[in-house]
């Protein structure tokens, strides 16, 4: 079962979920998704961690006569809000998926596995439900280099507890590795974000929304430059970094 502060933390936001944050209707971040999955007629989608499923729907309107389309989620609250009858909702956990194995071509996941038990168990489980040559297209925010990781998990960690890991496009690759997929493709995406719309979806304590301030304000040299922050009245803007990666199942 999900981690139930992660399940209570998104029951919650599953009405305005995607109604007001910057990325999950992205134009870039959506076509870097889109093009790293490929779609081929007949073929079938697992979106896992799907939120409201906006991934399958811009899948449905991108490629032409998709398969089955299944978009699982731990959060029901979160499933509620799919309207398109061609995706079926599944309840579970992205580590033990009520799923059979080898029903999938593709599997997307997006920004999902910073709040999982165990990386290297969704990844087994992703490979599990896909077919031989079947493909996994993991998105996810990480830092751009190590000189900003850390600083950048300060304020990440402070504005949603809830995360239990800090990942790295290392640890992404590795796990991949590690699950015996091969690494297809790599990209990267830069994604601009206002500190008010992050604090407007994810209010923080006063306490925490002071520290995040300041932590930006204070921020080293190469942390601001890298990362392009602009103090625009009493918003922040700065630049996050996504990284798509694309695998394929092995016959191992
Ligand atoms: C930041 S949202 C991303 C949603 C979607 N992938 C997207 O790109 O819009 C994270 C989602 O992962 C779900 N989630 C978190 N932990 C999970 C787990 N262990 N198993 C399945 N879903 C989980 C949450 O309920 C939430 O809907």
């Amino acid at each position: 079962m999900a981690d139930s502060e992660v399940l209570q933390h998104f029951s919650t936001r599953a009405d305005e979920y995607g109604r007001t944050s910057s990325w999950v209707t992205d134009d870039a971040i959506t076509s870097a998704t889109l093009s790293l999955m490929k779609v081929r007629p007949g073929q079938s989608i697992l979106d896992a961690g799907c939120g409201t499923a906006s991934v399958l729907v811009s899948a449905l309107k991108r490629f032409e006569g998709v398969g089955r389309c299944v978009a699982l989620d731990a959060a029901s609250k979160m499933l509620d809000r799919i309207e398109d009858p061609r995706i079926t909702g599944c309840v579970g956990d992205i580590c033990a998926m009520p799923l059979p194995d080898g029903l999938f071509d593709v599997a997307v996941c997006r920004q999902v596995l910073h709040y999982v038990a165990s990386i290297n168990s969704a990844f087994y489980e992703l490979k599990r439900v896909l077919r031989t040559h079947g493909a996994l297209v993991i998105g996810q925010i990480v830092p751009f280099d190590d000189e900003d990781a850390d600083y950048w998990f300060r304020i990440v960690r402070l504005r949603q507890p809830v995360r239990k890991h800090c990942i790295t496009v290392n640890d992404l690759l590795k796990a991949m590795l590690d699950t015996s997929f091969n690494v297809a493709r790599v990209c990267e995406v830069r994604g601009r974000e206002s500190l008010r719309s992050w604090f407007n979806r994810y209010p923080p304590t006063v306490a925490a929304a002071q520290e995040i301030r300041q932590l930006f304000k204070e921020a080293p040299t190469s942390f601001k430059e890298t990362r392009n922050i602009e103090v625009v009245g009493d918003d922040i803007l700065f630049e996050n970094c996504w990284t798509f990666i694309r695998g394929v199942k092995t016959g191992e």
